[in-house]
């Protein structure tokens, strides 16, 4: 049977029973092993599949906590600015509890498949003329005239709803792995982890991995260029790993070829950090933010070209072997 987040991680969750469980069934995501990535790479990898999620991306397990929360005080509309993933959450989990969501997103910057769920998912989607960064900015605003409540990752209980990810590595596992190795946006979810391995009592250090040049990166996800949580990032004590757009793209290519997971390019960040030889340790997990169907404008980019053929099966024979 499924069961929410919040009743899976009651105990270690900021919720009472007066808190009313707005859930669309997420977290309790797959991890799998990498068995041919791993023999490759020289390294235990386990893949850590978010996308699995209700909207797609490890966004759902905060945006449940932060939307129950938002409920329990009589939030009239909630607000965010988005890369596109939590704006689809904010989206998803607000109409889940019939409460109207605005999401601001920088113009033109978001993967349209993550534009049009909002959308479909009935938010109000505002595009902003500036960054990300002017955009969460605005939002923040808005959250202190106390109209609307702020689901971005500022949010304390959207990072008490992600950290359960590592909760759910360790109890898997049955031991805590040598390294998390994550993407690093605003560094929400940096500091989300950080949070678990203190209350676990464990010592397993974080990788979070940036892209090289954050204003531009092709992975939309991740194109911050001030990110929010530096501080709490530089707390934790995560190791900070810059990878560059061509490492990005050959590690997403590899990941979908060798292990058959297609994710957004910024959910790669990881793997070309572990690629590099960045990441210290013999068994590591790598986590998967986000769907690639979510960004699909970027597939077609780097897959590999399409032919035609007639539907002649000699021809065919041929074209396949090519
Ligand atoms: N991976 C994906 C798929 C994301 O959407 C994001 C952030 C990150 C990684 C980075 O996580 O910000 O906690 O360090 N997306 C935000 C959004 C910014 O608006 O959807 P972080």
């Amino acid at each position: 049977m499924t069961i929410a987040l919040i009743d899976r991680f009651r105990a270690v969750l900021p919720v009472s029973e007066a808190t009313p469980v707005i859930s669309l069934g997420e977290g309790s995501t797959p991890l799998l092993s990498a068995p041919r990535l791993s023999e490759r790479l020289g390294v235990e990898i386990w893949l850590k599949w978010e996308a699995s999620n209700p909207t797609g991306s490890y966004k759902d397990r905060g945006m449940t906590m932060a939307v129950s929360k938002a409920a329990e005080d009589g939030a009239e509309a909630v607000i965010c600015a988005s890369t596109g993933n939590t704006a689809a959450s904010a989206a998803a989990y607000a109409a889940r509890a019939g409460i109207p969501a605005v999401v601001l997103t920088p113009e033109g910057a978001v993967a349209g498949a993550k534009v049009s769920q909002t959308r479909m998912l009935g938010a109000k989607v505002l595009e902003v003329r500036g960054d990300f960064d002017e955009a969460l900015a605005a939002a923040q605003e808005l959250s202190h005239r106390g109209t609307h409540v702020l689901v971005n990752s500022i949010n304390p209980y959207r990072r008490e709803g992600q950290k359960t990810a590592v909760y759910e590595i360790v109890e898997e596992l049955g031991t805590a792995p040598d390294a998390f190795v994550i993407p690093y946006g605003g560094g929400g979810n940096t500091s989300a982890y950080a949070i678990a391995i203190g209350e676990l009592g464990i010592s397993t250090p974080i990788y979070s991995v940036e892209a090289e040049h954050r204003p531009t990166t092709l992975a939309s996800a991740i194109r911050i260029g001030d990110p929010v949580h530096a501080a709490s990032v530089q707390a934790a004590g995560a190791n900070i790993v810059t990878v560059s757009d061509d490492e990005i793209v050959a590690a997403w290519l590899e990941l979908a070829t060798t292990e058959g997971l297609f994710c957004e390019p910024s959910s790669a960040a990881g793997l070309a950090a572990i690629r590099r030889g960045a990441v210290q340790g013999e068994r590591v997990v790598l986590t998967i933010t986000g769907h690639g169907l979510k960004d699909t404008e970027a597939a077609d980019r780097y897959a590999p070209p399409l032919a035609q053929v007639d539907a002649d099966p000699d021809a065919i024979a041929a074209a396949a072997r090519a």
